[in-house]
């Protein structure tokens, strides 16, 4: 009975969406890994984003929602091209990614940023401002200005003018800035025990509401440090001294800014995971890269973003952190080895393509 239920337990379901561009390549190296792992796990895949418009005419179409929903976890790839920029808004694989979100509830999105030693001039920073580092963007994801209503471009009289007038709502309630925030109390309290807010609550009431919830979150974790931060100020500080930071908390907007920068300090945008989370853990693990369509299909891609995605899902849907961490030691194992993908590459190192980096990773698990 007891290895019945044990069986139960690594028993999953997942959903992959490859997506566009790069996605389909680097979720193939992604997937060789899970199927390596000791989890008996159900995966069904379907089209989202450009692909899914090509094929049905709709970025997020009902059959993938309904297996989304169904699984435990979805695995994406990236989403998006030029080929469907000329499209209206709600027919752009963008749209898919949104919907996705929406639907599952997932609020909590966990951006890392950690700098790994081999990777050190891989920066753009010198390496005395970005050595050690390592921080987590927690953003809001299924609020803000992003999903506010009203919203679009409407011909109106303005200054006695009849012109078009653009419209977005930057709103939150208070009931989604406090279970934000408490994602990212939790996560602070698991690391460094510093959490920064970041607001712009000088100029922007919902901002100002975002601030006092999160002042009035702090006296139930007495064991983190709470600062704020506007977010000009932040973006500077993000590249003046970025290992001031711990854990840094915002909404939907900012974070989206924010998370790219603080990628970017790395140098190694392809080597950064992804989680958005909704209440009950379901989770959606992402690269934090994009579909890179101009490298699509060359076998340049870096599959390591990915891999390391499947390791955030076992963690943090599954909470198998044995696995996660071997997929994370096998990922470290390589770049000791002096194994890069192109983006990494420098000189002394190896140069390997999209499929042999995967073999590389299977090899060291
Ligand atoms: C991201 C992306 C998306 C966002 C786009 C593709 C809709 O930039 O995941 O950060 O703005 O959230
Ligand atoms: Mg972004």
């Amino acid at each position: 009975m007891n290895g019945d239920r044990l069986q139960r337990k690594i028993d999953v379901k997942i959903c992959v969406l490859p997506g566009d561009g790069i996605g389909p390549e680097i979720i193939v190296q992604a997937l060789r890994v899970l199927k390596a792992l000791d989890l008996k796990c159900e995966i069904e895949e379907a089209p989202l984003g450009g692909c899914a418009v090509d094929a049905v005419g709709d970025p997020f179409p009902e059959a993938t929602q309904r297996l989304a929903l169904a699984a435990d976890a979805v695995l994406l790839g990236a989403v998006g091209g030029p080929k469907w920029d000329v499209l209206p808004r709600e027919l752009r694989p963008e749209r898919g990614l949104l919907g996705i979100r929406k639907l599952l509830g997932l609020f909590a999105n966990l951006r890392p940023a950690a700098l790994y030693p081999e990777l050190a001039n891989a920066s753009t920073l010198k390496p005395e401002v970005v050595a050690g580092l390592d921080l987590l963007i927690v953003r809001e994801l299924t609020g803000d200005i992003y999903f506010g209503q009203p919203r679009g471009i409407e011909t109106r009289g303005v200054d006695g003018v009849e012109q078009r007038i653009g419209i977005n709502t930057m709103i939150y309630s208070e009931e989604e800035i406090r279970r934000i925030g408490k994602v990212a109390f939790e996560a602070a309290r698991k690391r460094k025990r510093k959490l920064c807010s970041v607001d712009k609550s000088n100029v922007l009431e919902t901002t100002q509401l975002w601030r006092d919830v999160m002042n009035e979150l702090a006296p139930a974790y007495p064991d983190v440090e709470l600062t704020h931060m506007l977010v000009d100020n932040a973006a500077m500080q993000l590249v003046r001294a970025p290992k001031q930071f711990d854990v840094i908390v915002t909404g939907n907007m900012f974070g989206d800014i924010l998370s790219d920068e603080a990628s970017m300090l790395t140098g190694s945008i392809g080597m950064l995971p992804s989680a958005s989370l909704n209440e009950t853990g379901k989770g959606l693990y992402e690269p934090c890269h994009g579909s890179a369509p101009d490298i699509a299909g060359k076998g340049l891609a870096n599959p390591l973003a990915t891999i390391l995605s499947v390791a955030m899902m076992l963690r943090y849907s599954f909470a198998l952190e044995e696995m996660a961490q071997r997929i994370e030691n096998a990922v470290k194992n390589v770049l000791g080895q002096g194994l890069r993908t192109a983006d990494i590459h420098e000189p002394g190192t190896t140069k390997l393509d999209t499929e042999q980096m995967g073999d590389a990773v299977l090899a060291a698990l």
